[in-house]
């Protein structure tokens, strides 16, 4: 592998905005400075665009087997569309069947992955059944796979929702070996008690999903769980955080001192419920858990961006076709849930974010990379331009204007919940590890290119 000089691009880390050009030796980058001197197997020239660190989406479900289907992306197909949208690495659930080992789980999203991915992945573990058994797995987890977050669900019974008392055992072993817990955080019981009402009544359509999931279930959970987190020590983060009540119980927290990490999702940032309500089926496009919100609750969410109370701006990615969604024509509970969002994330995020004056450029790497990097122990490696960092950088162009649509994008997926947005900026480059993966939409890797990431146990100060 050879050499790789950026010129004249602005680098924007989550922390500084300056104009430089940056030599790539290898896979990682190593200078950085005004008017290099240095002769390069190949140069680029980035005049007019930004240098953003790569993407990280630490929240994606390639391949899930759920709800009677497996979502459509596979790591190949899923990653590739990360690249071209502008996310090098994602971090993906290996999620345990109950009954079965967590070994298990990892062994099998390994072989899902290893020699597939296109992009560089990491992987949380998903526990869904806690026991004497899976105890004794939890150092090795850390330890010898380099996985340091777990994950619980605390709605889908029957299914991966664990009980409190398997909740908290967790985080006090976590605490133990150097975890960090993350949680789906809906009041499982609450939900099947919703659903089953609206069945018995009659009511069949996608709307009775959100209908079904009111805040308040991801709220109470979310409470339920910071508390228990503050009670063991655990180092905690919320996945998906939707609205202004989980948000209000997170602030609580911090009032006592407690350190509560929080991701939200690009969808709850740019969609709300009224989705649900469209005309027949279309509400199943944004069948998910937790449901989409209302605006007040996106209003909600950019000011807690700004408020350094969210921490990263992940997609929970989770696709399936419009023919999977039609398992629950007759039954919105049999909707798979899950959307994609991979592609869009990044760009969506600088589009309405940055483009839109809600965020300032540092802010938006600090959601769309830096954030993940530095809670999952991907930090410095991954999540900034810096000497000796990867060199995963996006040749990112701000004057670019584009459509979304399904017909275009790389998804594995037959539609796209943004359908003709406007976006305003576009990822020109990809660059991962000092390969050019994507140039103007162009794959240039292919299968197999992505590298598993290993990650130390959790360190509460990077
Ligand atoms: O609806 C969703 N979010 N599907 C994926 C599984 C999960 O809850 O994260
Ligand atoms: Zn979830
Ligand atoms: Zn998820």
């Amino acid at each position: 592998m050879g050499s790789l000089l950026i010129r004249n691009g602005t680098v924007v880390t989550a922390t500084d905005h300056y104009q430089a050009d940056v030599f790539i030796e290898g896979e990682t980058v190593s200078m950085i400075g005004a008017q290099l001197d240095v002769n390069a197997d190949r140069e680029i020239d980035a005049d007019g665009c930004y240098l953003f660190p790569g993407g990280i989406d630490a929240h994606t479900h390639m391949e899930l087997p759920f709800m009677g289907t497996h979502a459509s992306d596979t790591f190949e197909t899923g990653t590739l569309a990360g690249l071209h949208g502008g996310t090098t690495t994602i971090i993906d659930f290996a999620i345990q069947t109950q009954g079965k080992s967590i070994q298990s789980a990892i062994e099998e999203w390994h072989k899902k992955a290893d020699g597939h991915a296109v992009g560089d992945y990491a992987f949380h573990c998903a526990v869904t059944d806690f026991n004497n058994d899976t105890r004794k797995e939890v150092p090795a987890v850390i330890n010898e796979h380099g996985i340091n977050s777990f994950k619980i669900f605390m709605a889908y019974k029957g299914a991966l929702m664990i009980d409190d008392r398997q909740m908290y055992e967790l985080m006090q072993e976590l605490v133990v070996h150097g975890g960090i817990m993350t949680a789906h955080t809906e009041n499982g019981d609450m939900v099947d008690s919703n659903i089953q009402k609206n069945l018995e009544a009659g009511n069949t359509e996608p709307r009775y999903h959100v209908l079904s999931r009111p805040a308040i279930c991801e709220a109470e959970a979310a409470g339920r769980a910071i508390d228990l987190a503050n009670e063991t020590g655990c180092p905690f983060y919320i996945v998906h955080a939707t609205c202004e009540e989980t948000l209000a119980r997170v602030k609580t927290a911090t009032l006592r001192n407690q350190k509560v990490h929080v991701e939200t999702c690009i969808q709850y940032l740019l969609l709300d419920d009224s989705y649900y309500f469209k005309d027949g089926f279309e509400g199943a496009k944004v069948v998910m858990s937790p449901p989409l919100r209302k605006k007040k609750d996106q209003q909600a969410l950019w000011a807690g961006i700004n408020q350094n109370l969210i921490h990263h701006v992940a997609t929970d990615h989770c696709p399936f076709c419009m023919d999977q969604k039609a398992m629950g024509k007759d039954n919105f509970s049999k909707i798979p849930n899950g959307a994609p969002g991979i592609e869009n994330r990044f760009e969506l995020l600088y589009s309405e974010g940055v483009a839109k004056g809600r965020i300032g450029l540092n802010k938006f790497v600090e959601m769309s990379s830096t954030g993940a990097a530095k809670i999952f122990g991907l930090f410095p490696r991954k999540g900034t331009i810096a000497v000796g960092s990867d060199a995963d950088i996006i040749i990112f162009d701000p004057k670019t204007q584009h459509t979304i649509s399904a017909d275009t994008h790389h998804m594995n997926v037959d539609y796209n919940a943004y359908e003709g947005w406007e976006v305003q900026g576009k990822t020109r480059t990809t660059i991962l590890r000092g390969t050019i993966a994507v140039d103007n939409g162009e794959a240039l890797v292919g299968e197999g290119f992505g590298k598993y990431l290993k990650r130390p146990p959790f360190n509460s100060l990077a």
